[in-house]
């Protein structure tokens, strides 16, 4: 199936078995690594810059840009964090990846620390995944034994060490600066931005902050050419290939590396097997639950951060969470914001009190206990939440209850006028 496609990320993959590095090396590892040693910091800060890569965590931040604005040249202590908190419901891409082949990550890791001058980098990591530790824990021993990290790796003079930090995680962790906190010993609320990590980071120094995916992705980069990445997309203005992780109700739930641009669609019924036991497509969540419902209307959306924009949702984190016409949407909705009202920190108002609220709302709707001025109560908070949170928790919580609001009010509105769900009829 994944034959299609070029791989990069999941090209060791084999089922149930972990790349190790003589696995890695046979298959080109480490020349990315190689390469970057013959070229100066900011020869490849533009590279990445040229290569289109945008930050896989979820927000989708240009990297090359934001490695550019990194004052790598500022003396003193500066961290690289690879953030694997990775809680988002429908999200489980980066354990994918680590599982498969974790040596990838380990020598993003080193090319990122080379171009931001960085000598400390930290893997922060659920203690949940902990197989993911264990994988990750090895890979760093064996790239050390080798000289690809540590001091004067491949004796270029560069030095970089490289620690895994175990958090007991919660959701807000995975936020940046929730992340530093914890990551400083403090309960993981986020910071006050700004100044913004790049400036003044972990322990009060300059910090970069990049999802294991974008990491990985940096290697092939340097060995492709930023062009040869950037054309693996199969739209104009996407740039290199994406891991997704398929989920919900489809035939087969697995995570594979495509090319961005590639239709919904074709992820659906190629790579998920068509929608399971027999029944339609409802709804789908593209990019995990921190995004829009997209309908039977979007399924030839161009799977890229733009295009999915366009359609009022976003790419996220490739998480595709599918639904079938079988599904209750109101109920759907109510379970994320159930996670969202939990994971919640408490700072600030519109997120603590609001989203127990709009749950409040949502259970008395599925209950047959709601009015139909409930909708409007909902949109009005959706409103009062959006761009008025502390952090962008809430503000992610919101997406999946627009995406409601707007594509199936009708059905939140048959459940009051019937006071039940018309799926139990
Ligand atoms: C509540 C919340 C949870 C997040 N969880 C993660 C996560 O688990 N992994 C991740 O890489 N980014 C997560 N992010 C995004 C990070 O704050 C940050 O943007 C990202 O790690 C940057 O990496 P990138 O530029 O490579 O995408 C989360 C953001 C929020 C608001
Ligand atoms: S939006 Fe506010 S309450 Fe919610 S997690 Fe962020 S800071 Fe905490």
């Amino acid at each position: 199936m994944t034959e299609r496609y070029p791989q990069l990320l999941l090209k060791n993959r084999r089922h149930g078995k972990t790349a190790y590095l003589h696995e890695y090396l046979a298959g080109g590892g480490y020349q990315g690594l190689r390469k970057a040693l013959t070229m100066t910091p900011k020869d490849i800060c533009e590279t990445v810059k040229a290569s289109g890569l945008r930050g896989r965590g979820g927000a989708g931040f240009p990297t090359g840009m934001k490695w550019s604005f990194f004052p790598a040249g500022q003396p003193g202590e500066k961290y690289l964090l690879c953030n694997v908190d990775e809680m988002e419901p429908g999200t489980y891409k980066d354990r994918t990846l680590i599982m498969a082949d974790p040596h990838q990550v380990v020598e993003g890791i080193v090319i990122a620390a080379y171009a931001l001058q960085v000598t400390k980098a930290y893997v922060f990591i659920r203690y949940a995944y902990e197989p993911c530790v264990q994988v990750l824990r090895r890979a760093l021993g064996e790239a050390a034994d080798e000289g690809f990290l540590g001091k004067n790796i491949l004796g270029s003079g560069f030095s970089v060490e490289v620690d895994i930090h175990g958090s007991a995680g919660r959701y807000l962790c995975g936020e940046e600066t929730a992340l530093m906190n914890g990551l400083e010993g403090k309960r993981p609320n986020p910071r006050y931005k700004p100044p913004f990590p790049a400036a003044k980071g972990l322990f009060g120094r300059p910090t970069t902050i990049n999802n294991p995916e974008t990491l990985a992705s940096v290697p092939h980069i340097l060995t492709m050419g930023a062009d040869g990445y950037k054309n693996l997309a199969l739209n104009d203005k996407g740039a290199g290939t994406k891991l997704f992780g398929l989920s919900g109700h489809l035939n087969r739930t697995e995570c594979f590396e495509l090319p961005l641009g590639i239709p919904l669609r074709e992820i659906i019924e190629d790579f998920g097997g068509g929608v399971w036991q027999g029944r339609k497509f409802k709804a789908c969540l593209p990019g995990g639950s921190s995004t829009q419902f997209l309908t039977a209307a979007d399924l030839d959306v161009a799977m890229d951060f733009d295009p999915l924009k366009e359609r009022g949702s976003g790419l996220g984190t490739g998480g595709v969470i599918v639904f079938d016409d079988h599904t209750c949407m109101v109920r759907a909705a109510l379970i994320l914001i159930r996670f969202y009202a939990r994971e919640s920190c408490g700072f600030c108002t519109p997120c603590r009190d609001g989203l127990p609220l709009v749950l409040w709302l949502l259970e008395r709707i599925e209950r047959g206990e709601g009015s139909l001025d409930d909708v409007e109560m909902l949109r009005q908070q959706v409103r009062n939440i959006n761009g008025r949170s502390f952090c962008p928790l809430a503000m992610g919580a919101m997406f999946p209850m627009e995406g409601l609001l707007r594509n199936f009010e009708e059905e939140i509105r048959v459940h009051i006028s019937r006071g039940r769900c018309p799926l139990n009829d």
